[in-house]
């Protein structure tokens, strides 16, 4: 029989959790071991992530991908994605617009490694605050080694960022998460793509633009087309009008459509082959259902509050529509399966 969940919220029920067992791993390699094996992710302690009950028939599994590194991703078809802890250096901070900056930073492997979609942990330098923040990577050089994070202050950890300057040094994780798929980078050429960007969902839209208007080699480009909406001042406006057309809704009607993203696709009586959005999930619901309404194929990139952004804590997971075969609940880590998913593969 299986054990009963356990406390987190989706209720984990493989294996057999050796309940009291507490194990600790450094964390650059816990990685979603204790996730996978139905462990559950405690605290951060002293840099260390502390994980309670793997069952003990995964103990020697557990332990071997401590010290190979990620491997856990394969055997569950999961992109395995290199990532990197880096102390970056700050080249830039910029206030781009009202509580929303530009950080440019200078990192060894992450630029390097990053694929438009994925997002990197920022660490606070205040050790009273242990988390990472998750922030999607808005550009990224790899031969320069420049990354690009856009952010809004929402509270203390970002306001701490927006405090970093040029010299400061600030340690990061990443890249992290699947980013779009390749089936989307590649073989767009002759399609429309939308490029959807709600508020602070936008700077993700950007890498993304880049990559698709380098296009295929011999086959081109696709027509790209950038929905950006706004509650008011405009942001990376001018970055995606230089790899896209650019259509603009204001909530309160000071630039483009008066309204939300689909008043201004709507209006215009735009059509897509292909959906890419990132945005508040009031925005990302409505998108699923106009993609189905109109046949488009539609991947959302979601943003679920985050703890470890490793795949160790579960306190990501979004609702799946099929059922997962180690857990056998309906839930995927938004950290790890995601952020990005195919809109007919979750619930919004
Ligand atoms: C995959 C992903 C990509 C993101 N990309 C960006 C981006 O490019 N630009 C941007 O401005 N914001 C982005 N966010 C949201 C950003 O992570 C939060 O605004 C930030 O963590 C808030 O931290 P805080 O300390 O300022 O706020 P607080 O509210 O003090 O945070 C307290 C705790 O809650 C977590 N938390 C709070 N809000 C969120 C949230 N919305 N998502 C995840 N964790 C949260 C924090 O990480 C922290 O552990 C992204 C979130 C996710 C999940
Ligand atoms: S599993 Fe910890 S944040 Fe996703």
């Amino acid at each position: 029989m299986q054990a009963a969940p356990r406390s987190r919220p989706c209720g984990r029920t493989s294996g057999k959790p050796s309940a009291e067992r507490l194990r600790v791993l450094p964390p650059g390699k816990v990685k979603d071991a204790g996730a996978k094996y139905g462990g559950e992710f405690r605290e951060i302690r002293k840099n260390r992530v502390i994980v309670r009950g793997i069952p003990g028939e995964h103990k020697k599994r557990v332990v071997k991908e401590q010290e190979t590194g990620m491997q856990a991703g394969q055997e569950t078809g999961i992109r395995a994605v290199q990532k990197f802890r880096e102390k970056a250096e700050v080249l830039q901070n910029t206030r781009i617009a009202k509580g929303i900056y530009d950080l440019r930073l200078k990192t060894k492997q992450i630029a390097a490694a990053a694929k438009p979609g994925q997002f990197v942990s920022v660490y606070s330098n205040d050790h009273s605050r242990l988390l990472p923040r998750p922030i999607s990577i808005c550009g990224a050089d790899p031969e320069s080694g420049e990354l690009r994070l856009v952010f809004r202050v929402a509270g203390r950890g970002t306001e701490e960022f927006s405090r970093l300057s040029a010299g400061d040094r600030v340690d990061l994780t990443g890249p992290l998460g699947n980013g779009f798929p390749e089936s989307v980078l590649k073989g767009q050429a002759g399609k429309t793509v939308f490029l959807i960007g709600g508020g602070i969902g936008i700077p993700p839209m950007v890498q993304l633009a880049r990559t698709l208007a380098a296009g295929d080699d011999e086959k081109g480009a696709p027509r790209l087309i950038s929905v950006l909406g706004f509650r008011d001042e405009l942001f990376l406006v001018d970055d995606l009008k230089a790899y896209s057309e650019v259509v603009i809704a204001t909530e309160d009607g000071s630039c483009g459509t008066k309204g939300n993203v689909l008043d201004a696709i709507r209006g215009r009586n735009l059509k897509a082959d292909v959906i890419c959005a990132c945005g508040p999930t009031p925005m990302l619901r409505a998108l699923r259902v106009y993609a189905q309404e109109t046949g488009a194929e539609c991947w959302l990139s979601l943003e679920e509050k985050m703890a470890c952004g490793i795949g160790a804590c579960l306190s990501c997971v979004c609702k799946s529509t099929d059922i997962d075969e180690h857990s056998r609940v309906r839930n995927k880590r938004v950290c790890t399966e995601g952020p990005v998913f195919n809109s007919i593969d979750i619930e919004l």
